[in-house]
């Protein structure tokens, strides 16, 4: 009998974002990048070895094949680490998230992180992240590995504040918690906006960043917003972090828009908000900064005391229905079900 070995890992929200590759196929990111690890968005992922022909793998209850769109990262992913760990065996996979599908909150970094875990614990019969390590598999190696899977499910493996170096080569990048989960209580409040169908992909996307005039130039000067970051989360100086997260997301926009393929990941709904939110929050004095990924959704980060304020806020535009608010986290959580 094979135990199930169930992983919970969260979502995490860039501040300076991961965009565009050095290398593709050694997934090298062209830059560092710093993000926030949550809590309650996240995907819970099962995996138990069978003796099977095939991985059965099941996505928020519905089964979901090599063929599949959603399902070629995934078998990837497993053939992949199936050849690290140097094994055979199949596995039955059950993954679901807490947010609702489709609702445009990128999955691939909770999902290929949980993915990584969960089966590496079950192929290794580990019942536990302590376990693992003593048998070699390091949080070190199991970030490496889930890298491979999606770039920025590295990040969700740590809580707290998450620094993913992109190194001068591709074997030297390292992924650390830059602070822990307790040095400043942060949140994220996404306010959904329709995310019909994502007309190009991250990686597509990702792809292209070489093509902008806009890429190169930002960068030359990435390091030092990034150093400026880590300094105001340091000193937990909202006002100083705030605007730097907000010039990061616009000038990630930028390098997409000015792309070829040009892509405008939002659209009018989106902007709308954004000029509504930037008055309201003058007029209120409320330090409450925007960031968006690939794609419409908004998120605001501010800290913990300001939420009923926040939350206040949004009920002048938005309806509640449309808003997934979260806390920073401690990370992921390995068990076996007995
Ligand atoms: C906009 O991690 O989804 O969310 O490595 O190709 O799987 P792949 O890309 P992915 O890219 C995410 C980019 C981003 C910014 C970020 O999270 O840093």
């Amino acid at each position: 009998y094979f135990q199930p070995y169930v992983a919970v890992v969260p979502s995490n929200i860039a501040f300076l974002k991961y965009w565009g590759k050095s290398d593709e196929a050694l997934q090298w990111p062209a830059n560092d990048s710093l993000s926030m690890t949550l809590s309650d968005l996240h995907t819970k992922t099962k995996a138990q070895v069978s003796e099977i022909p095939e991985h059965q793998v099941r996505l928020n209850d519905q089964e979901v094949f090599r063929e599949d769109k959603v399902g070629q990262k995934i078998f990837k992913h497993l053939d992949y680490l199936a050849e690290q760990l140097q094994t055979r065996e199949k596995l039955i996979i059950e993954s679901s998230n807490s947010f609702p599908t489709g609702c445009g909150i990128a999955s691939s970094a909770s999902g290929l992180g949980a993915l990584t875990l969960a089966a590496v614990a079950a192929w290794t019969a580990s019942p536990s992240l302590e376990v693992l390590a003593s048998k070699g598999f390091s949080m070190d190696r199991l970030i490496q590995w889930a890298r491979i899977g999606s770039g920025s499910a590295c990040r969700s493996l740590y809580g707290g504040v998450v620094h993913w170096h992109r190194g001068s080569c591709e074997k030297e990048q390292t992924v650390n918690q830059a602070f822990d989960e307790s040095h400043w209580p942060l949140m994220d409040s996404v306010v959904l906006f329709s995310d019909a169908e994502k007309s190009v992909g991250s990686t597509e996307a990702h792809r292209s960043a070489w093509t902008s005039p806009l890429f190169a130039p930002r960068l030359a000067s990435l390091n030092s917003r990034r150093d400026a970051m880590l300094q105001a989360i340091e000193d937990k100086n909202m006002k100083f972090l705030g605007p730097l997260i907000e010039q990061e997301t616009l000038e990630m926009h930028g390098v997409i828009m000015s792309a070829t393929p040009s892509v405008h990941y939002f659209g009018a709904e989106t902007g709308k908000f954004l000029a509504w939110l930037r008055e309201r929050r003058t007029a209120l004095d409320l330090d409450v900064y925007f960031t968006l990924d690939a794609g419409p959704n908004v998120h605001l980060i501010y800290e913990n005391h300001l939420h009923e304020r926040v939350m206040q806020l949004l009920q002048e535009t938005v309806d509640s229905s449309r808003i997934l608010s979260d806390h920073m986290g401690a990370g992921p959580v390995l068990t076996v079900e007995e």
